[in-house]
């Protein structure tokens, strides 16, 4: 079985073009799609084409490329870029690595130079992402090793929600690096998987993946998780998150909330697997400050799914209903257990944030 089996980003052969699989026709197909204009870059991001915090940032980060080949005017150029960077508002890893990607840019002489200077700026941040995946699932393994020594080397069950696997990064991804590498170590893990409505992305990308890797795994409803903990079928949650504050605050898919309430109310450590580039070292209160992306009522009344003839949607409230769709929630942090992160594990509060990256909090 196959635990890193593909990119959900790539550059094409002939290494200019930006090409991504589309997550929107998955479980049913896998398909690449090119994105060539700056259009396409943010429809991809906005359609979610691409989505999951990390790769968000990392399709931005080619987005610059995109921008920077299809003009040759600077202030159309940075007005692309910021168009790109607010495509989406949660994950603030889509900023981020815009931010990171034009101060190169704008760094280098225009021509060739800077088109160089930005193709190696975006892939750095590709790598440094699949590097920060690798190091989560190594904290986060000794974790899951833990908890199966505790039941003597039964099965430990983990519950996730919405998709923070590889196709929501570039490898490992933040939530599964730890269930990937504790089967490596040989620890019996199985995954309770959210179906996360109303996109789905834990039933069809997350199911997805794990199925691919070989890893066991059960889809639930998101109602389920609460009435499994209180019969002790989950020994721990662990999520991924779109945007932290250094406080401890996560904004995750909706409905990370309530299995963080259910957790507690339970006994069952909660975990928020996050690489450095999902912390926001500028908000204190993540409840007031991060935004909240509000996405169409139509994924609410429409369910998107596939026959054997192709894609389907069928239409799952009265015509008249309206029907309200935000797509994140913010988790306190007196309610996480611990963040795992790719320098280690702390407490979800600013000192211990602030003793593993002490250069981005004062
Ligand atoms: O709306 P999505 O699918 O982009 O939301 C993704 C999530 O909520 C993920 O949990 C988060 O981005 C972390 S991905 C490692």
């Amino acid at each position: 079985m196959e635990t890193k089996p593909m990119r959900p980003i790539r550059l094409a052969q002939d290494g200019r073009t930006v090409e991504v699989i589309d997550q929107r026709q998955l479980p049913h197909r896998l398909e690449m799609l090119s994105l060539d204009t700056v259009a396409q870059v943010i429809e991809a991001i906005q359609q979610m084409v691409v989505r999951g915090a990390p790769l968000i940032g990392v399709t931005g980060a080619y987005g610059v490329l995109v921008a920077l080949r299809t003009t040759d005017d600077e202030a159309a150029f940075l007005e692309a870029c910021a168009q790109i960077k607010a495509a989406r508002p949660t994950a603030v890893n889509l900023a981020w690595a815009v931010d990171r990607v034009v101060a190169c840019a704008m760094a280098a002489p225009a021509g060739t130079a800077r088109q160089a200077a930005v193709l190696q700026e975006a892939g750095r941040i590709a790598e440094e992402e699949v590097d920060n995946c690798r190091r989560i699932g190594e904290h986060g393994a000794r974790i899951i090793a833990d908890i199966s020594r505790a039941k003597g080397g039964q099965t430990v069950h983990l519950l996730t929600h919405c998709n923070a696997g590889w196709l929501a990064c570039v490898e490992w991804g933040t939530a599964t690096a730890p269930v990937y590498v504790a089967r490596e170590m040989g620890i019996d893990v199985h995954v309770w998987v959210d179906e996360t409505r109303p996109l789905n992305q834990g039933a069809r990308l997350t199911a997805w993946e794990l199925g691919r890797a070989g890893v066991p795994h059960t889809v639930i409803t998101d109602n389920a998780g609460g009435h499994l903990m209180q019969r002790g079928m989950v020994d721990l949650v662990v999520v991924g998150t779109d945007r932290t504050t250094f406080t401890g605050d996560v904004a995750n898919k909706i409905g990370t909330y309530l299995k963080a309430l259910a957790a507690r109310d339970n006994g069952v450590p909660f975990y928020v697997a996050l690489p450095s580039s999902t912390f926001d070292w500028q908000l204190q209160d993540g409840l007031a400050d991060i935004p909240i992306e509000a996405r169409h009522a139509d994924e609410v009344h429409w369910v998107q799914g596939a026959t054997r003839d192709g894609p389907a949607r069928v239409r799952i409230t009265p015509a008249d209903s309206p029907a309200a769709n935000p797509a994140f929630d913010v988790t306190p942090a007196r309610l996480v257990t611990a963040f795992i992160t790719e320098r280690g594990v702390c407490k979800p509060d600013r000192a211990d944030i602030a003793a593993l990256f002490p250069e981005k909090v004062q």
